[in-house]
Order: C-alpha cells, then structure tokens, then sequence
C-alpha cells in the first residue's frame, strides 16, 4: 500500500493525489485522501484505481493544506468504499491510515465494541482509529503511542486530528520517509512521492513515531524518548522516476539495463587482481555454507546465485523462497551466511526470513536496491545493486542487476576462498565489461520478438525451459509472462521435463527454450527434439552462429556470444520483452497488473 502525508501551504488534494500517483505500483485496489479543512476533515475514498478517486474529488473540492492518502492492496476486507482508508472515528474528528496487518485485531475490536465503539469498515486498520480516540487527551502524539502499545502486528500508521495543524506517524516493519521542506513538510511510504518536493528525506525506523509540522519533525521511540534521525540527501532525479518518453515503465526499465548493469559493476571490478572490490566487512572465509533468501523474481536471482557460488566458490549453498526458509526451522550456525536478495528491502517475507536467519546465529547480508529501506538495517552487509528506481510492478533491471550482483559475490567469494583463480576470475570479469554492449544488442531483437509475440499471444499456456544458470532464466520468463499477459505460463528444467510435462505437448503449446551454448548445450538440444518430436512449436533462445537450432525450432532469437556463466543476465532480455510485447497485444495493464504489488508488506 502507498501512504502520503502534506502539512504546508499548498493545497494538499493535489500533492495527496500527485504522490499517490507516484505511489500507486505498491496497490491500488482502492484510494482515499483526508482533509483538513475549514469545517473539520473531510474523508473522500473510493474503491478501483485513483482515477475513481480523482473523479469523486472534483465534486467534493476539499479546501485546506494539511492531508493524508492512501492507495490500499487488500488483506483484510475486500476493496469496497468502506474498506478504503482512511478510516474515521464516529464523530469524524480522527482520520487514520494504516499499511500492514494488526495480528490482534480482533480481540482489540470486541474489547471496542464492547466499550461503545461503532465500526464501520471490515478491516484490521479501523481500530487504531478508536484506540487512537479513546486515548486522547489533547497531545496526539502521545495518543497514538498510547494505542500503539495494545497492538500486535505491522504497522505503517498515519493520523490526523481535525483540531491539529500537524500529522502524527508510527512504523515498525512498514516503511514510512519523512521529506522535508521549507515551511511545508512531507510523509510517504517510498521516495518517489518526494522527489517533486524535496531531496532531503528522514527514513524513520521500526519503533518510531514522529510529529510532522509545517516546522519540522519530532520523532520519538515508544518509550516517549526524543530520537535523532539521520537527514540524507537522495540522488534519484524525479526523472529517473517517471517515465522518459515510454508508454510504460516496464518497458522503459527494460531498456535502463545496459546502464544499470554499468551501475552495479561501476567501480567494483579489479580485472588486474582478478577481483572485484565489494566493501564487505564480511570475510568470505569464516562461511562454511550460504543460504540464500528472496521472494518472486529476487528468488529466482537466488537460484543463480546458488549455482554461481557453488560453481566458483565452492560452497554449500541453500536457496528458498523466504515464505518456505522461515517457517522450515533451517539448520544454522555461526558459519551460516544468510543472503537476502531484495529490490524494495520491504518484503515482509523476506525480512521474517532474515530475521529467522539471525536469531539462530547466522551472519547476514543484504543485496538490495532501495538504499534506507528496512532490509539494510537488518543485515550486517549490503551489496547495493544500484539499479534506481524500479516503478514496474514486474521487475525487470532489478533482476539483472541481482544476477550481476550474484556473480560479484561468487568472485569475491571463489577468490578469497581459493577456489578461484585469478586467471579464470579476470576471463570472466573482462566478459561482465561486455556485458552493457551485449544487453543493448539484444534490446535490438525487439522488432523480431514482437513477431513473435503476434503469432503466439493467442495461446492460452507456455512451457520455459533451461538448464544450470538458465533453469532460474526459464522461470523468470515464465513468471513475467504470467504477471503481466495473464497467460498460464510454466517454467521446467529443460531434463526434468520427461518426467511429466511432456505429456502436455501438442501443436498448440509454444516451449521457449533457453539453448544457448555452454556445457550443456547438446543435452538441450536433446530435449528441444523431444518437444518436436511430439509437434510442440519451438522458439528457440541461441547463440549467435548457431546453425543446428533453425533446423528444430519454429523461431530463434540469437544473442551475441557470452561466458555461459553470464549468459542468463543477457537471456532474460528478449523474455522480458516477449512479456511486454503480448501483454500489449492483449491489452493488459503492463505497469500495473491485476492482484500484484510491487511490494508486498504482508506475510
Ligand atoms: C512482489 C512483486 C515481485 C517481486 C517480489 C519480491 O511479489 O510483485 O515482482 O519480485 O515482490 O520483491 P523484492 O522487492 O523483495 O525484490
């Protein structure tokens, strides 16, 4: 969900709306601003996208410079009107926004109901409202850490009192970043929201609670104790942020790659050393095993990542889905490193995961985009991947970014283990350096791929398929054609596809195959004739010069030549634009796609 905060001079529906815009990829399910006006605080929300809201907003005119908003990705409730936040006291004088989930809700609420309290929405959120109500007493800073003390749970938490010229706000787990101004002052849940405003931002931690004015900040801990928080400047330009002449962000940040990649190398190879310099306090020596951590597509840059370090690094590594690591009761010791691999740093799965991971004494790190995101404090390292912003809910340079980071990290890992030369390690840090060049060189093949995409974007299902570092490739591509096109796609280890899913194959199932060369190549091959032999349309993912494939396969995309190690991080390209391409085919709503979030703050 996104959260947006004003206290100033200007009229606070347009920065409410304009932040909440800027917001929207983190859920958008229904929307809702509060008002402080002349009258008292006005409440509009509606259910659907923030269009609805904007609509509904050009009736009603509410006049004042001090609000809230809101844009909400269901848990509890469905996405009705009521259920939109903010949510008020009976008498209207309190308006509050919630992000996350408040575990004892429900006891909360009948110990509510029982004190008179009326609720009128379905969700977990509306008793911090009432709690907020009953424990007012003329300070509502001091209110709200009051109620915050009878609650369980996660909590991003904004209010507004109809009486106070000011915002008070409340995080632990849900991310919440003060922007400050000049005689006006700014909250919201993600940067982007700012960057309009101000450059100058205050990242509130779990635990604290802070008073926005249009002075300053205050910022407090539960305890009631004064807090200094760091003011950091960030880098971001608002243009990097939006969308730079592309119909869509997606697309846009496919075609950021070449320079994301630049970004997250920049500065840390050392071809002569055969290193890279990665500024970890870490020594890669005292780990015995790794675990690797993440959630949807950051999982899937973990699986390369396990091959990586094993390959090069030779150490035992796990890798899970974070919703699975937490809750397996994983073996763990002070050897363990745990990885996490996150863009936002919020995933709340993620998180749980990494914290499991410490409590049972493992060392930790954090490969992450979002600098001051709450992954970065809970890690003992993080490798920055420095991919910018990402705004498309399928994420897209954050996951080359990741890969590229994957390969830092099993050099400097085979290096300081030994494991690694410095001859292969210079080979292949010499081959990243082409990596930009040969990312830009794929995004050439687009006008092939949307070829391809016309004859196929008709079809209800697709098999990926790929081995070694291309397994994880072929279930990103699976994954962004479901996200985004709605298409059941399903992904396979290419040998593992005889043991079952063969049995789907008929003329009308298009299989990609990742088939580019590398060791394992003639066995893929092998497994592209299976599919043939029993009529499945092949489209084929090659190296350029490949004469063998046109014989077997309906269509061949051909990508420059590239350490087979590395060549997921150039494969994923023309995947990523085969998505795009149908999803616009059939018309979807590429940035935004049904029931996703870009960010998900909720186990
Ligand atoms: C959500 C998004 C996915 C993303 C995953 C992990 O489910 O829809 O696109 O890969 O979260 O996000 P993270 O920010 O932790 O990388």
């Amino acid at each position: 969900c996104g959260i947006v905060g004003y206290v100033g001079f200007r009229n606070a529906t347009d920065v409410l709306i304009d932040g909440l815009r800027r917001l929207e990829y983190r859920g958008y399910d229904s929307a809702g601003v509060a008002v402080r006006t002349p009258v008292g605080l006005k409440v509009v929300k509606r259910s659907g996208k923030l269009s609805a809201l904007e609509g509904a907003l050009k009736e009603e005119h509410l006049e004042g410079s001090l609000g809230i908003g809101h844009t909400r990705w269901a848990t509890h409730g469905a996405p009705t009107d009521p259920n939109a936040h903010p949510h008020t006291t009976e008498d209207g004088r309190i308006a509050v926004i919630h992000n996350g989930i408040i575990e004892n809700y429900l006891e909360l609420k009948e110990a509510l109901l029982a004190r008179g309290h009326r609720f009128r929405s379905e969700t977990d959120s509306e008793v911090l409202a009432h709690l907020v109500e009953e424990r007012y007493r003329g300070d509502l800073l001091q209110a709200l850490r009051e109620a915050l003390k009878e609650v369980r749970g996660a909590y991003a938490v904004v209010v507004a009192h109809g009486a106070h010229e000011e915002i008070v706000a409340a995080r632990t787990v849900s991310p919440l970043v003060v922007g400050l101004g000049e005689g006006e002052n700014f909250l919201a849940s993600d940067v982007p929201a700012l960057l309009p405003y101000t450059r100058r931002v205050v990242f509130l931690h779990d635990g604290d609670l802070a008073r926005i004015t249009r002075e300053g900040v205050e910022v407090i801990d539960l305890g009631g104790q004064p807090l200094k928080r760091e003011v950091v400047e960030i880098d971001w330009s608002l243009e990097a942020a939006e969308k730079g002449g592309f119909p869509h962000y997606m697309l846009k940040e496919i075609y950021e790659q070449p320079w994301v990649l630049e970004n997250t190398l920049g500065g840390r190879l050392r071809e002569e050393e055969g290193d890279v310099d990665l500024g970890l306090a870490l020594d890669p020596k005292e780990v015995a095993r790794v675990h690797l951590i993440a959630c949807g597509t950051a999982a899937y840059a973990g699986w390369y990542g396990k091959y990586l370090l094993e390959a090069l690094a030779r150490i035992p590594t796990e890798w899970d889905v974070a919703s699975e690591y937490r809750y397996r009761d994983p073996v763990v010791d002070a050897r363990t490193l745990a990885i996490a691999i996150s863009q936002s740093g919020e995933t709340i799965d993620t998180l749980e995961g990494i914290r499991e991971a410490r409590r049972k004494g493992a060392r930790t790190l954090g490969v992450i985009n979002a600098k001051g995101s709450s992954l970065t404090r809970e890690v003992e390292d993080v490798l920055y991947i420095h991919a910018g912003p990402e705004i498309g809910v399928a994420s897209t340079k954050a996951y080359t970014a990741m890969l590229a980071a994957m390969v830092l990290l099993a050099v400097r890992f085979g290096r300081a283990r030994g494991t690694l030369s410095k001859e292969v390690a210079r080979e292949l840090l010499q081959e990243m350096r082409k990596l930009p060049r040969l990312v830009e060189e794929v995004l050439e093949r687009r006008p092939l791929i949307a070829h391809i995409a016309e004859k196929y974007h008709q079809t209800q299902d697709f098999l990926f398929l790929g081995r070694h570092v291309q397994a994880p490739t072929a279930y990103e591509g699976a994954l962004k054609l479901k996200e985004i096109s709605y298409i059941h796609a399903e992904a396979y280890p290419a040998g593992e596809m005889k043991h079952g899913p063969i049995a789907l194959i008929d003329e009308r199932l298009p299989v990609v195959v990742l088939a580019t060369k590398g060791p394992l190549y003639e066995k893929t091959l092998a497994n592209i004739q299976e599919v043939r032999a029993r009529g499945g349309r092949v489209i084929a993912i090659a190296t350029e010069g490949d004469e063998e494939l046109p014989k077997v396969a309906q269509d061949v995309v051909y990508l420059p030549e590239v350490h087979p190690l590395l060549a997921p991080i150039v494969s994923v390209v023309p995947l990523q634009l085969l998505a795009y391409e149908i999803a616009v085919l059939l018309g979807r709503d590429v940035d935004q796609p049904r029931n996703l979030a870009k960010s998900v703050t909720v186990e």
